[in-house]
């Protein structure tokens, strides 16, 4: 720290004269009552608690719940943080008291692929997952009149473009009245911000699943440029059942359309498709009027799955997937285009 504030003192030809280092606990730390509000900063610890230890599963939590705490609705705070942060149920009561106050809150996204923001990474991770550094949220708090949020998408740089992306703003979506799953949202655009606000309430993709239908179609766990489908039930796949083949053929063209894609982007953690990211899908009241007219093409598309196989080496085994991404027809700007339509 006096290394960084003896940097800062060169390049800015000012100092710091003010200025107490306390080298302690961060959670032992009693801070007075002082007229002027707290400013907290930093890059707190991800590290798991010990079970009992604390209300939250990881101590960066701590760090900002205390944070929170002593900023009241006059401080302000600013901290790189996990990505759960943003979606995690277990962090579901630290967003809660983030909203306590009139404040503005800004979270900008960081991805790990395929440039990482912390260069280092864990060297003790022979996963590669692991090894790279962590997907993560900048967290800003600061005082307002009103409640305002905002949040990046889960923002993906090459590392040509690290110096440009950190160095500049990102851009934000308001989500101020957004609420899905109690999240912060990373909305990977604005139009599907939009889509899931006007979806909101209404019914989800698990209507078109029926417990034993005989129609299955296997969606892998994982997912990067694209929602991954599998032949029968392997490991790592979640396992669909439908009751018509026409339901099949819906469900697999939303899979893997842009839409879906940018939902998941949106709501999702950026690596796992889960069970509930599927089932949770939000099937706008005008959806059908596009996917409709598109069954006949995704069934010759399903037909035809081998020319879409890809396969990668996992621990030493070969996996093979369907990447239908970039053949799909696109329900995102079919989808306002008919929205727009029926408005005229
Ligand atoms: C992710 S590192 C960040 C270090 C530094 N801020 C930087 O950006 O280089 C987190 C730091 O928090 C320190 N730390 C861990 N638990 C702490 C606690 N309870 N109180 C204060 N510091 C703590 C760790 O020793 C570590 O140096």
């Amino acid at each position: 720290m006096e290394k960084q504030f003896a940097i800062l003192s060169k390049r800015w030809g000012t100092s710091f004269p003010n200025l107490k280092l306390v080298r302690s606990d961060f959670q032992k730390i009693r801070f007075k009552k002082i007229e002027r509000p707290y400013f907290f900063f930093g890059n707190p610890p991800f590290v798991t608690n010990r079970k009992g230890k604390s209300r939250w599963n990881n101590l960066f939590a701590d760090f900002v719940e205390t944070s929170l705490k002593n900023i009241n609705g006059v401080g302000s705070l600013q901290f790189i943080l996990p990505l759960s942060v943003a979606f995690s149920r277990d962090y579901s009561d630290l967003r809660k008291c983030m909203l306590e106050h009139n404040r503005n809150i800004s979270l900008s996204h960081f991805d790990n692929i395929p440039d990482t923001l912390f260069k280092s990474g864990k060297p003790e991770h022979t996963n590669s997952n692991k090894a790279n550094s962590q997907r993560c949220s900048i967290l800003t708090v600061r005082p307002a009149d009103t409640l305002r949020i905002r949040s990046t998408s889960l923002i993906r740089w090459s590392k040509y473009d690290r110096k440009e992306i950190l160095s500049q703003s990102p851009q934000y979506h308001e989500i101020s009245s957004y609420r899905f799953n109690d999240q912060f949202p990373r909305p990977e655009n604005s139009l599907i911000l939009k889509y899931i606000t006007q979806s909101l309430g209404g019914i989800q993709l698990s209507s078109l699943l029926s417990n034993n239908g005989k129609c299955k179609l296997y969606v892998s766990v994982v997912a990067r440029n694209y929602i991954g489908f599998r032949e029968g039930h392997v490991p790592n796949s979640h396992q669909l059942c439908f009751s018509s083949k026409r339901d099949f053929y819906r469900a697999l063209l939303i899979l893997s359309s842009d839409l879906f894609f940018d939902y998941w982007r949106t709501i999702g953690d950026g690596f796992h498709v889960t069970k509930g990211n599927i089932l949770n899908f939000p099937l706008h009241d005008h959806l059908d009027e596009v996917v409709f007219p598109k069954l006949t093409t995704t069934q010759r598309i399903w037909a035809d799955r081998d020319k879409y196989r890809k396969t990668k080496l996992n621990s030493g085994k070969i996996t093979s997937s369907y990447d239908f991404s970039k053949r799909m027809p696109s329900l995102m700007k079919e989808y306002w285009f008919l929205k727009q339509e029926t408005k005229c």
